[in-house]
């Protein structure tokens, strides 16, 4: 009786307050997946890159006409300038003026969130969990280095760590499975950092990472699915020297919000016109053709998860043979599967078909963004051996995706940002060829499902 009591008065106690807080105009109490996207925003979970001051004088390290351009601006400009140059965006439905990509502290430091490879802009909009297809970590790192020299601050682990490798040739894609393969290779299987012992041969390669609103269709992340669908396999981004294992415990709670937070997503809808009728079509086709692969979409949605074998896919190898057997059973073992209690697939033969849920939004296209537009992927003899944006932010919606320009060279002679804007195909783990499944498909039927793509 006592305890019912209790219970009561404990329940009309949270009745009275949550009351209170209404009318008082209070906020109410934050979901977990508020308290995920907050603890984004505001909590280091790796070390600074650089201060504000070197932020400030990063045009400094410029190439003449941008750099001119740059000391004839007011310092908003400047900031807006850097923004561009780098592809950071403000925080939507915040007028702070702070970067989304990254935590800035009262003191003035900037340490990345995982936005800087997961929140990115297209068609004028920034969104959360988009792919940050603008993001030059490479160019930005080398110019705050040069910064911090020039100024006498000290450099942080990610200098030391670009000294010894690549972090991303081209803009909007970064080596950042490697990164994660490095630094646990400093690990034993409870997160204790040890003496390098376990490194094998790292297979440079850049990545663009997939959008945030299929994580709640799937069971398996990450391209060939290995890892069992969790919070702790995203805490990996965490793998810095500095953090032992006391701080991966202590960090489980952020990261179940982050967990929920992922899982509250959903994909931006197509801002432009679409032919109905014409989608209408595409749909019959694409039933026909792609959807025991992709799935269905509208009303009753399925997808079916499915690992295709490399040489039926035939897109680009780098990412399989980077990945091997080995650390996929130094990941069944270690902390981040929960010691293998959640399944890890040792030995996947492919990568899986990814849900195409907002995919006008994600481009550019396949795992290692070598493709700009829907058309290019239905159209495989077609897609260009070098390609690089018409503007900042320029929407094909004809093509549907980047708005670009093709090339069959990388012209010589460009600065390193420029070249970096050039995406080439021909490099090592760059390729825009397979996925030859639209050659099925007559000029009419890819139109249409062309026109179909736009509304998922
Ligand atoms: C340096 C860039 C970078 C940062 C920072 C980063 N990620 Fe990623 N992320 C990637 C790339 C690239 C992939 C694709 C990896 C793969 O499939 O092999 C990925 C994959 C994922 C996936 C799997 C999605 C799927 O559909 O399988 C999730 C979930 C994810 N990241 C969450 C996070 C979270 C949470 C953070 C921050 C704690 C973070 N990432 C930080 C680049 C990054
Ligand atoms: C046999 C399985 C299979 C079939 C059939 C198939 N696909 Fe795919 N598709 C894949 C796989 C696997 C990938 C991932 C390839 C990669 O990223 O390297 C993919 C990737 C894609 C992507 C890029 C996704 C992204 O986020 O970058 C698009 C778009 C796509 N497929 C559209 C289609 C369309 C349209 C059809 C039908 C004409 C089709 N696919 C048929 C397996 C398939």
């Amino acid at each position: 009786m006592n305890c019912c009591m209790n219970r009561l008065s404990r329940s009309l106690l949270i009745a009275l307050v949550c009351y209170c807080a209404s009318a008082t105009g209070l906020p109410a109490e934050e979901t977990a997946a508020e308290r995920g996207y907050r603890h984004l925003l505001e909590t280091p979970y790796v070390p600074a890159y650089f201060s504000q001051e070197v932020f400030d004088n990063l045009w400094k390290a410029w190439p003449a006409p941008l750099r001119v351009e740059a000391e004839n601006a007011t310092a908003e400009q400047r900031r807006g300038m850097a923004f561009r140059r780098y592809g950071l965006t403000t925080r939507p439905g915040d007028d702070s003026g702070l970067p989304l990509q990254f935590v800035v502290d009262e003191a003035g430091n900037w340490t990345p969130n995982c936005f800087t490879c997961h929140g990115g802009h297209i068609a004028g909009k920034t969104i959360p969990g988009l792919p940050n297809a603008h993001y030059a970590l490479q160019t930005l790192i080398q110019e705050a280095r040069l910064t911090k020299l020039r100024l006498q601050e000290p450099l942080a682990t990610i200098d030391y760590g670009a000294l010894v490798m690549p972090l991303g040739t081209t803009h909007g894609t970064t080596n950042a499975v490697i990164f994660g393969v490095a630094l646990a290779a400093y690990r034993d299987a409870d997160l204790n950092v040890v003496p390098a012992s376990n490194q094998t041969r790292l297979v440079h390669h850049d990545m663009d990472a997939p959008p945030w609103w299929h994580f709640s269709k799937k069971q398996r992340l990450y391209l060939e699915g290995f890892a069992t669908k969790g919070h702790r396999p995203l805490m990996q981004f965490a793998l810095d020297r500095t953090n032992g294992p006391e701080k991966f415990n202590a960090w489980e709670n952020d990261f179940r919000d982050i967990y929920a937070y992922l899982e509250s997503l959903e994909p931006p809808p197509y801002p432009f016109d679409v032919n109905t009728e014409l989608a209408r079509q595409g749909e019959q086709v694409f039933h026909r053709v792609c959807a025991e692969c992709h799935g269905t979409y509208g009303d009753r949605p399925t997808y079916p998860e499915r690992n295709i074998p490399l040489a039926e896919v035939g897109t680009d190898r780098a990412r399989y043979d980077a990945l091997t057997r080995r650390h996929h059973r130094d990941y069944q073992r270690n902390w981040f599967s929960r010691y293998g209690a959640d399944p890890v697939v040792v030995d996947p033969p492919g990568y899986v078909a990814p849900p195409l849920d907002g995919i006008w939004a994600s481009a550019p296209y396949f795992h290692n963004g070598s493709v700009p537009t829907l058309w290019h992927v239905l159209h495989p003899d077609e897609r260009p051996v070098v390609w690089t944006r018409t503007t900042d932010d320029g929407y094909d919606q004809r093509r549907v995706g980047l708005d670009v320009e093709t090339l069959t060279n990388v012209p010589r002679g460009l600065d390193v940002w420029t070249r970096r804007a050039h995406f080439d195909t021909r490099m090592f783990g760059k390729s825009g060829g397979g996925h030859l499944f639209p050659d099925a498909l007559t000029a009419a039927e890819k139109q249409a499902v062309l026109e179909y793509l736009k509304q998922l």
